[in-house]
């Protein structure tokens, strides 16, 4: 069954927030001073179980929902995360998970057994100060470059993806795609946005991908490859000479909301269907309280067939108009 938005819009991607905290505070996502001490974050009894994430997913799937992505704050500080993916993978979509890679070494191999397909792994910079810097909790480069082996170890293909914002770690570009290059994982550079109302973003801290891909292009030679399918939101490019692919997402400066097949489920149950959207649709009341599965789905299916969302193509250097929500709760 395909249910579509009011801008004839799929639904094809779920991305599932297991919790709003992190082991991170990266200085675009999650700032210390305001992600600090007393920060309130979610209460145990608010997060959703993973039998109650799992009955979302399954009405997700039901509508056409065809990948389903774990994702946070970070995924792996939910205790026991390998069990949800146990709990999903049987839904037959594409499996995957977005981490800040401080716990993959431990986590890889069960993730992997529990049927996870892939994952992705965040990471800004191979120099350590200004990894540092941008993670602000001392986790070193080498952490993360050591849970992206054990990742591999485990059978799980791997995507990077970097953060790039002006100033802080443009000069990283070059360095990454070298590295990676020569491992074989697929790097994709992400457009610093506008996400929640905290990171202090203006629109001369983006580095737009032109700009990224004529840098790479410079050193490397890029040819444009075509997307592998409708919707696909990175840009993706062959390096002339062989040595793969890297890819780049331009959510700010080539919005691609005209393609966006994407829902967000929050770690308490709400469904967004923008990830610049200043509410949600709250599911728990219905998941908790014992509706029949075709309940869950006819509520999705509502709830897609209103979207008309399109942040992207109608942001202005004056944005933040609204107080939107934060990217560690809605998820990444
Ligand atoms: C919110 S994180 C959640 C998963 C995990 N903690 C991680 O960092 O991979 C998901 C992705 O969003 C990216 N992200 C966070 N804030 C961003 C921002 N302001 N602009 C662009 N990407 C951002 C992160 O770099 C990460 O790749
Ligand atoms: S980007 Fe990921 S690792 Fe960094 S603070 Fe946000 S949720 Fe945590």
């Amino acid at each position: 069954m395909t249910t579509l938005d009011r801008r004839a819009r799929p639904l094809r991607d779920l991305r599932i927030s297991v919790t709003d905290r992190c082991n991170f505070r990266c200085v675009y996502c999650m700032p210390k001073e305001v992600f600090g001490r007393d920060y309130a974050f979610l209460a145990r009894r608010e997060l959703l179980t993973f039998e109650e994430i799992e009955r979302v997913a399954r009405a997700a799937v039901a509508l056409g929902a065809a990948k389903l992505r774990i994702t946070g704050g970070e995924p792996l500080v939910r205790r026991d995360v390998e069990q949800l993916v146990a709990m999903l993978a049987p839904l037959g979509a594409d499996l995957t998970l977005t981490t800040n890679g401080a716990l993959l070494r431990a986590k890889a191999e069960a993730l992997a057994a529990a049927g996870l397909r892939r994952i992705t792994v965040s990471l800004d910079s191979l120099a350590d100060p200004t990894f540092r810097a941008m993670n602000d909790v001392d986790v070193g480069v080498e952490t993360v470059l050591d849970g992206i082996e054990a990742a591999r170890a485990a059978g799980l293909p791997v995507k990077v993806n970097c953060v790039v914002k002006r100033g802080v770690n443009e000069g990283e570009l070059l360095p990454l795609a070298r590295y990676f290059r020569e491992t074989g994982d697929t790097l994709r550079f992400i457009e610093y946005m506008d996400v929640g109302a905290t990171n202090g973003w203006r629109l001369d801290d983006v580095v737009p991908a032109a700009e990224i891909v004529s840098i790479l292009e410079r050193e490397f030679g890029l040819e444009a490859l075509d997307p592998q399918y409708p919707g696909e939101v990175a840009k993706r490019y062959r390096y002339r000479d062989g040595g793969g692919e890297v890819g780049v997402i331009a959510s700010v400066t080539q919005p691609f909301c005209g393609a966006c097949t994407r829902a967000r489920l929050s770690a308490d149950g709400k469904l967004y269907t923008c990830l610049f959207a200043v509410a949600g649709h709250d599911l728990r009341p219905l998941v908790r309280g014992g509706a029949t599965a075709a309940e869950v789905v006819k509520a999705l299916a509502a709830i897609w067939s209103k979207r008309t969302d399109r942040y992207s193509e109608i942001r202005t250097a004056e944005t933040p108009i609204a107080r939107k929500v934060e990217m560690s709760y809605i998820g990444g």
